[in-house]
């Protein structure tokens, strides 16, 4: 077991070893990697990191004592309600990120619905597969049931037959994305919205990676459907800060139409001996440092920045959209509606073309395949990627070459074999022997993290989820473990 070491080291020591620790670590500040991070250039990074340490230690969990957090968070979400097209009567509160803002509206949406349909004891949520995973942990915490929502099989949109079909009186929550992430495309929300109103139900639209961006991209003249309070029957949305808008992590808005949606978010209790909890968000004591970053870099980078960052990010996207669509065996899955791109192939093996781009020093981000949604390479593509698309493109290109002519055969036989011995079995049959098993036939030992990632994708897709679930909860369950000494 490690131990807190018995004298102190020196600032030098320390930062030494955590540069040490960093060499495995994704290099994303070298315009190749396409997820995780969201590049506003080195000024802005700088301001970040200024304003983040100056209040790193101030404590927002009571906003009487620190006023000048108080002040960055209503300053921050007006700016946010304004950018979304709403009124003086929007409300909302910063977050620590697109998950907490998402389970947040979720909880609003639920004790909404316990104050105004007491008859519903069973609440459930219609959303739809394309929605992100944050729903499903909210669904998960909060005992709310999800609805699963098809979408069209060729825009990937939300399939509004299926939505009047499957609306029942127990539905207290409509979820549309703007864009969804998986696919980037925008869920029809005007007609969402419209259901919802109908029956007086709430409506989130989830434009954490969309809702900063999509405005820029409308101001610059390209079309972008409408998804924002200027759409009658939202009553609330959620903006993540910490993708788009290019502040530090930990920082996401959750807006509401008004204060009476709001209301339902909050946590009071005065039941037990200590200091009064009065909370806005799940966190209690919270640093003051993604505030403060989040309120500098909005007023540093300000709508011209935006807006050049913006021209930069469609610029990329279209390059790469039309790149990609050229290499043979490729195949845009979705049309992108923002920045975010998704491909199949043809012909290769994509978690092996992914290794294979890994291996030439790029990040691109394998997806799963999802009851009969094809598995596909996804592609965030942030400023930071400006001026690369060409070796990009290049690489890619090679890396398929390379895929098509010497194949990983023993892929789809291990899929097969995965789904034989395993793809029937309840997972709480899924021991750590089991894992082990699953993970022997892929030829990975268990030890740390691996390096090609193709068998471990080539696993996971051939299971059902309930055991994918499962396999992924035993395997971090053991990769969080303490350090030898
Ligand atoms: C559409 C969408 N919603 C929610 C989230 C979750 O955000 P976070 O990772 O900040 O919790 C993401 C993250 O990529 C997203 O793209």
């Amino acid at each position: 077991m490690m131990r807190i070491p018995e004298k102190g080291a020196s600032e030098e020591e320390l930062f030494a070893a955590m540069q040490d620790f960093r060499s495995g670590d994704l290099p994303w500040r070298d315009g190749r990697v396409f997820g995780y991070t969201f590049d506003g250039g080195q000024e802005v990074e700088k301001v970040a990191k200024r304003a983040f340490t100056e209040f790193l230690s101030e404590n927002a969990l009571d906003p009487t004592v620190f006023p000048s957090l108080l002040r960055f968070e209503n300053e921050i979400v007006s700016m946010a309600a304004h950018h979304l097209q709403g009124d003086a009567d929007v409300v909302g509160n910063f977050s620590s990120g697109g998950t907490e803002s998402i389970i947040l509206a979720v909880k609003s949406a639920r004790d909404h619905a316990r104050a105004t349909r007491p008859e519903v004891k069973h609440p459930k949520m219609l959303l739809p597969v394309t929605a992100h995973a944050a729903f499903h942990k909210a669904a998960h915490y909060l005992g709310v049931e999800v609805l699963p929502l098809p979408v069209d099989k060729q825009t990937f949109k939300a399939d509004m037959k299926a939505a009047a079909e499957l609306l029942d009186d127990d539905v207290i929550l409509i979820v549309g994305s703007s864009p969804s992430y998986a696919h980037g495309v925008v869920d029809p929300i005007v007609e969402l919205a419209a259901m919802a109103k109908a029956r007086g139900v709430w409506m989130h639209v989830d434009a954490c990676i969309g809702g900063f961006l999509l405005p820029y991209f409308r101001k610059l003249g390209h079309e972008v459907p409408d998804f924002d309070f200027s759409v009658d029957g939202v009553s609330s949305i959620s903006m993540d800060l910490h993708k788009y808008a290019y502040c530090p992590k930990g920082a996401s808005v959750v807006l509401y139409r008004n204060g009476d949606l709001r209301k339902h978010q909050l946590f009071a209790t005065s039941r037990w001996t200590g200091y009064t909890i009065v909370n806005t968000t799940i966190q209690s004591s919270k640093s003051g440092g993604p505030l403060a970053a989040a309120w500098s870099v909005l007023r540093f980078l300000g709508e011209d920045g935006y807006l050049d960052l913006a021209r930069r990010v469609k610029q990329t996207t279209d390059a790469l959209t039309a790149g990609v669509e050229a290499i043979d065996g490729l195949r845009l899955l979705a049309q992108p509606e923002m920045s975010l791109i998704s491909f199949v192939a043809d012909d290769v093996n994509l978690f092996q073309l992914a290794d294979l781009m890994r291996a030439r020093g790029w990040y691109v981000q394998p997806q799963l395949s999802f009851e009969d949604y094809p598995a596909n390479i996804h592609l965030s593509v942030d400023p930071g990627n400006h001026g690369f698309e060409k070796p990009f493109l290049a690489a890619l290109a090679d890396a398929v070459s390379e895929a098509r002519a010497k194949p990983k055969a023993d892929l789809p036989m291990l899929a097969e074999q995965v789904r034989t011995f395993f793809g029937s079995m309840p997972p709480e049959a899924v021991t750590e022997d089991v894992m082990a098993k699953m993970l022997g036939l892929a030829g990975i030992s268990g030890e740390g993290l691996p390096g090609d990632m193709a068998e471990v994708n080539t696993v996971l897709d051939a299971l059902p989820p309930a055991i994918r679930e499962r396999l992924l909860t035993l395997f971090v369950n053991d990769l969080f473990v303490q350090p030898g000494d």
